[in-house]
């Protein structure tokens, strides 16, 4: 049986979308050909807290479903293939194309079309925290879209100078409130932004 219209508006009501990524100091999430050999830095910054794999083993199970762009998702595959693993664990993974891809496992599906009905329609009623993680074009759209709740970005202690931003093509400013901030050993700073949407809207960028 479904749920009942007053329960899907109360889990959509419960629901958060976040967009992660790290990225280069200078905004890149990926150099143009889609190398990010780059995200292995060697910075020691002394007053910064050690990611402890506890913390990021529990860290991760407050993650519902993931969603991403196929090439992300294509990324992805070959990282397991060269033996780097999968970084999803058994969460849904939801990845947008309009392409026939390969399906590596059960806990994939992949999704074209609307992508605000699919995230209001069907994944907000179904998943409290809801990842985007990448890439650029679809954080991008996310944005555009209003979909995004909170941008959790990690700076690495690096310029590439060129490549895939993190967001691409935005059309207006996002107005964002700061919530979190926190530096790391090895350079890295995570920040993590709410999104206030209503001052947003009316904002053009130049
Ligand atoms: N540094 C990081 O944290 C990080 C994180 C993630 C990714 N990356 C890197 O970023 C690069 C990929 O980013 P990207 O911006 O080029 O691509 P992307 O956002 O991963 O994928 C874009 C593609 O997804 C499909 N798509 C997007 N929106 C869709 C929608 N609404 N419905 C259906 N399909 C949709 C389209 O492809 P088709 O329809 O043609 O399939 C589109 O070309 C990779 O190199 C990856 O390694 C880095």
């Amino acid at each position: 049986m479904g749920a009942s219209p007053e329960a899907e508006t109360v889990a959509i009501a419960d629901s958060r979308v976040t967009i992660h990524m790290a990225a280069s100091l200078d905004g890149f999430i990926a150099r143009k050909d889609g190398s990010v050999d780059w995200l292995e830095t060697s910075d020691e910054f002394a007053d910064g807290v050690t990611m402890e794999p506890e913390f990021v083993e529990a860290f991760l199970k407050t993650i519902d479903c993931y969603v991403m762009g196929s090439r992300t998702y294509e990324t992805a595959l070959n990282f397991e293939a060269k033996g780097l693993g999968w970084a999803y664990g058994d969460k849904p993974v939801f990845v947008l194309s309009s392409r026939e891809l390969p399906r590596s496992r059960d806990t994939v599906e992949f999704h074209s079309g609307d992508l605000a009905q699919f995230v209001n329609g069907r994944l907000r009623p179904r998943f409290g925290a809801i990842w985007f993680v990448g890439g650029g074009v679809v954080s991008g759209e996310c944005l555009r879209l209003g979909l995004a709740d909170e941008v959790r970005y990690s700076i690495l202690p690096i310029l590439i100078g060129d490549g895939i931003r993190f967001f691409e093509k935005l059309d207006r400013n996002i107005a964002l409130h700061l919530t979190e901030v926190r530096a790391y050993k090895t350079g890295m700073v995570a920040l993590c932004y709410e999104v206030l949407r209503h001052r947003g809207k009316s904002e053009r960028a130049t």
